[in-house]
């Protein structure tokens, strides 16, 4: 009997949210959705979308809005996908143990979130369950309900290997997936390697997010003050070496590819921005698992872990605005012996 897939998504931002009503578009599976900042909104009014793929659709609901995910768990409904696309936020919310409630054995995950090694935790805790990558290439924007899609929808999806699972059914997930997200509008394609995708990603990532959030710059800044040679090319050398080790051969060209990403643009990428405003960051899912794959591999990456560790002081202090650690009132003496 041919029933529709059940689908449900978590976190639905800007990215997250389009995708949700893709699949909706053309009713390829039932859509499911935990909204949890603006649910009361979105139950009464649904979202205002106004897409560069879709036009305007005003008060767009999928089949289900839950508040939460354990609402969801208790709908009963079996989730045969469950796409996941909130902010890694590995050392806060661990996406496990946010799906957990809902994850049974058939059910295929999906992340759609940046970051490298965020499949190592499902993989410990759901060791049977196929977990699919997704890379958005998107421009959209969700405020308070509102979204704002400014680029095109580009999905990439590819399997992240699981050694447990064969090798077949995981390329089939990924292939089933993109042709229930798959439309005459948008891009949704296959690429074989996670792994490579990702490292090719962190390029980027690991070394201008992280300077940039560091030092309060946008890239064209950080040329200009001669940061782009002195700090993040050399630690695009070491994203490089450990990707090497890793059996990930990146293209010649890759650091000046990634230097001309922004060219023309006084570009703040997100993680920048996430510092400006205040919100904790992607530590983890961009440098701390890559430098536990770097010891693993016994890769030495200097640069890359005196920025982490720079990193981890920021990320401690946002935490801390945000409620998420605390210090004592009274600052406690410690009786270590520093030297
Ligand atoms: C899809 O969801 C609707 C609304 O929850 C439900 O009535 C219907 O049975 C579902 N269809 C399938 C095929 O699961
Ligand atoms: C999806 O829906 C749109 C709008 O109804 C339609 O034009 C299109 O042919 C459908 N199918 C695909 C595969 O895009
Ligand atoms: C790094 O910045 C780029 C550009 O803003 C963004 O696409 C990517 O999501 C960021 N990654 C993280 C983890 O901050």
């Amino acid at each position: 009997m041919a029933t529709k897939p059940e689908f449900l998504l978590i976190g639905p931002g800007g990215v997250g949210c389009i995708a949700a009503f893709t699949i909706n578009y053309n009713h390829t599976a039932n859509v499911s959705i935990v909204v949890r900042r603006d649910y009361e909104t979105v139950r009464k009014h649904g979202y205002h979308i106004d897409s560069v793929d879709y036009g305007k659709v005003d008060g767009w609901k999928p089949e289900n809005v839950f508040a939460s995910v354990e609402e969801a768990s208790k709908s009963g409904i079996k989730f045969d996908y469950i796409a996941v696309s909130t902010k890694n936020l590995q050392d806060i919310v661990p996406v496990e143990e946010l799906i957990a409630p809902v994850v049974s054995a058939h059910s295929v995950v999906v992340l759609v979130q940046n970051g490298f090694g965020i499949e190592k935790p499902l993989f410990a805790k759901f060791p049977q369950n196929i977990v699919l990558s997704g890379v958005s290439h998107i421009g959209s924007h969700n405020r308070n309900g509102h979204i704002h899609q400014m680029q095109s929808d580009h999905l990439v999806i590819s399997a992240f290997e699981n050694p447990n699972v064969d090798a077949d059914s995981q390329v089939a997930a990924a292939n089933r997936f993109i042709e229930m997200y798959s439309n005459n509008i948008n891009k949704c394609v296959y690429f074989a390697s996670a792994k490579w995708y990702r490292y090719r990603k962190l390029v980027y990532n690991a070394c201008l997010n992280t300077t940039c959030a560091l030092t309060g710059v946008d890239t064209g800044r950080l040329e200009a003050a001669g940061g782009l040679e002195a700090i993040a090319i050399p630690a695009m050398k070491e994203v490089i070496r450990v990707a090497k080790a890793d059996g990930v051969e990146l293209p010649d060209d890759v650091i000046n590819v990634v230097c001309h990403a922004d060219d023309g643009d006084y570009f703040e990428p997100s993680m920048r921005v996430d510092v400006k405003k205040g919100n904790p960051i992607e530590l983890e899912a961009i440098l701390g698992n890559l430098l536990d794959t770097a010891r693993k591999l016994k890769v030495e990456t200097p640069i890359l872990d005196l920025l982490f560790k720079l990193l981890t002081v920021v990320q401690f202090r946002l935490k801390e605005a945000n409620g998420y650690v605390g210090v004592p009132e009274k600052r406690p003496i410690p009786d270590t012996f520093f030297k």
